[in-house]
């Protein structure tokens, strides 16, 4: 089964040829960062505008690259939740009018339940259940996978996600744009135990995590130096920061396992690329005799073939929708279309 997928939550256009679920015939992503950069994050009406300008040359291409035609594909999946409203809005409207011009089902897939998705493209004989650590720019979330589309959420950040977190303090650094990408590459050559940060517990919840401390701990230390035109150390700031990151989720993963007896973890979403992270999941995945799968980096941000390979198992469970499909700024991941 040929699934065309569509992509545009945020801020990359992707649209993606996936077969059977499980392999990327061709995906082709257009990334708006450089529209984007001069503003130090996404702006959401830019972002609808330039999804507009890119959505259907992109899907041509795309098709062309599988060599299929439109009537060849088997079924149209979109992003449809959650997302900024007006970028999801244009995907699914594309999406809507392909499906009902070419005959085709339309398929919308939930956005988080795509990241999980990842982790099926490089393990090919990975199935639920299992664990997955959610760590994207909009959520940080501990997930029960029960089957391929049943959800439970565990855990899950009281307040700012991961991403957004390593964003605003590579703001406050000026380091650039998207910010976790910059703080990574700056904490290599840093002391990850020169400054210290909060590890917040979160009360009657062990699984919950809290970042805003952090984040402004972090912010703090750096408008502190700069008043007082003291040098701070970046990259060991960036390094003790990714350090304390790191060991909050890794914290809180591997004490839900343990408790609800997962030996199947698994981690998805923009943040799972950082090297700091991936280091200690590893290690203590060892440490603690459990299997870890861990997206590949091409695959660890936004991309249609992922929406490609969940729409596949959301076919199979008869989630289809209809010309009354709507985009949803917010949805629970554990909900159905
Ligand atoms: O999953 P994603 O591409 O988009 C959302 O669904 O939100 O995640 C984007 C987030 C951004 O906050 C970005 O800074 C972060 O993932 N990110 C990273 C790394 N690469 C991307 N954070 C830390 N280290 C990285 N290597
Ligand atoms: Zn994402």
């Amino acid at each position: 089964m040929y699934i065309l997928s569509i992509e545009s939550s945020c801020d990359e256009t992707s649209i993606a040829v996936v077969k059977d679920g499980r392999e990327e015939i061709c995906c082709t992503t257009y990334s708006q960062l450089a529209e984007h950069s001069v503003y130090g994050g996404v702006v959401p009406e830019i972002a609808s505008r330039a999804h507009l300008d890119r959505i259907d040359t992109l899907t041509k291409q795309t098709l062309a690259d599988a060599g299929l035609a439109l009537a060849e594909v088997d079924a149209v999946a979109v992003t449809a939740a959650p997302g900024l409203i007006g970028a999801l809005l244009v995907g699914v409207n594309f999406a809507k009018g392909l499906a009902l011009g070419a005959g085709k089902p339309l398929v919308p897939v939930h956005h988080i339940r795509g990241h999980i998705a990842s982790n099926y493209l490089t393990y090919k004989d990975l199935a639920p259940p299992f664990l997955c650590l959610v760590v994207s720019g909009g959520h940080s979330h501990i997930v029960e996978v029960k089957d391929y589309t049943t959800f439970n959420v565990v855990g899950r950040t009281r307040d700012d996600a991961v991403g957004e977190c390593f964003d605003k303090v590579a703001r406050t650094l000026g380091i650039g744009h998207p910010g976790g990408v910059y703080l990574d590459k700056l904490s290599a050559s840093g002391d990850p135990n020169k400054y210290k940060f909060p590890n917040p517990k979160v009360d009657g919840s062990p699984y919950d995590m809290s970042f805003s401390g952090l984040k402004t701990a972090a912010i703090n230390l750096l408008h502190n130096a700069e008043q007082k035109s003291e040098e701070l150390d970046k990259p060991s700031v960036a390094a003790s920061f990714g350090k304390t990151i790191a060991e909050i989720l890794c914290g809180r993963f591997f004490a839900a396992a343990e408790d609800l007896g997962y030996k199947k973890l698994c981690v998805a979403g923009g943040v799972a690329a950082n090297s700091q992270l991936r280091a200690l999941l590893k290690a203590t995945a060892t440490e603690k005799n459990v299997e870890l799968f861990l997206p590949e980096l091409k695959y660890c941000g936004d991309n249609a073939t992922m929406i490609g390979v969940q729409a596949y198992y959301e076919f199979l469970a008869g989630h289809v929708g209809d010309m009354s499909l709507n985009a949803a700024p917010t949805m629970e991941i554990a909900e159905n279309f």
